[in-house]
């Protein structure tokens, strides 16, 4: 009767630590105390805390995605390739994470988001550093958008710098010309701060690695992985737009643009337009 092993139930095993007075703990070294501590609703609705999460979460998947571009930028210009792969794939599964995160947001009805809205003020993902440095990254280039972090000296700085450095496309046109193909000098030398026009020469580059994919394995590897990240990249774009138009219709955003309408407009824009030209001359 005695000697009965409880049920449902998981014994501690000795060697399981459980002092952490001297020790560094899970929390100490996660700074749990910081992360958790980081979510204020200001309307005491019940759903802001939702809003604040998905939100808080998707900026810190943001942060990991700009970190492995940077990542794969330097591994470009040294081509070295299987590094460059690696991140680039990363990537794009954390883009499949992030769009997956919409199902989440879209429990929230227009009614229940309507109830703490106004506390949002101006703010908006609109002026989300990390979302942009990666756009920029990418080489989605637009100083314009510099402009809501004038407030914010050390953010509007990095991003400066960001805007200037040459994005991952124009690495990888440099490389292409590396390689022995034919790109424009002024490709070459362009302002990389100004939005990235598509050019012939580029076009045609990638036409004779796709045609050649065996002799340039490498390079057409690279250019399948990052249209992955293209298509990657429209879905989350795409699905932020529907989960927008579901939950506030045709509103205007708290960052002040028309809403889904601005919203709808970055679906027509590509990080590697001659990428997606290529199909149609294969
Ligand atoms: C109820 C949920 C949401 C609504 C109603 C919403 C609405 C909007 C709107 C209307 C814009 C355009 C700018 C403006 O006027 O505000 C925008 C931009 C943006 N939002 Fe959201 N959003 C939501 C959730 C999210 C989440 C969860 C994220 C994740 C980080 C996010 C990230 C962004 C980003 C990065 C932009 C800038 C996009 C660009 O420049 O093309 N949003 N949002």
């Amino acid at each position: 009767m005695t000697d009965k092993k409880p049920q449902n139930y998981r014994a501690m095993e000795k060697d399981i630590h459980t002092d952490f007075k001297q020790d560094m703990s899970y929390a100490d070294y996660l700074q749990l105390d910081k992360v958790l501590s980081a979510q204020t609703p200001l309307s005491g609705q019940h759903d802001e805390m939702l809003f604040i999460i998905i939100h808080q979460s998707s900026e810190l998947w943001i942060k990991l995605a700009g970190h492995e571009i940077s990542k794969a930028l330097t591994c470009i210009q040294q081509e070295d390739f299987g590094p460059a792969f690696k991140v680039i794939a990363r990537v794009k599964h954390i883009f499949v994470q992030l769009t997956q995160s919409w199902q989440i947001l879209s429990t929230l009805t227009p009614a229940d988001y309507l109830k703490f809205r106004d506390d949002l003020g101006h703010s908006s993902g609109f002026q989300s550093y990390g979302y942009r440095k990666l756009e920029f990254l990418l080489g989605n280039k637009n100083a314009a958008m510099l402009k809501v972090h004038a407030h914010d000296k050390a953010v509007h700085q990095e991003l400066s710098d960001t805007l200037n450095q040459k994005s991952l496309y124009d690495e990888t046109i440099h490389l292409l010309a590396r390689q022995g193909f034919n790109i424009d000098k002024e490709m070459l030398n362009r302002d990389v701060s100004q939005p990235y026009q598509a050019n012939q020469s580029v076009l045609e580059a990638w036409i004779e690695v796709y045609k050649q994919c065996d002799k340039y394995f490498e390079l057409y590897e690279l250019a399948e992985k990052l249209v992955d990240i293209e298509d990657a990249f429209q879905q989350w774009r795409f699905k932020h737009m529907y989960t927008v138009q579901r939950i506030i219709g045709n509103k205007h955003g708290t960052g002040g643009s028309s809403g889904v309408g601005f919203l709808k407009k970055a679906l027509d824009m590509s990080f590697f337009p001659e990428l997606l030209d290529v199909r149609t001359h294969l």
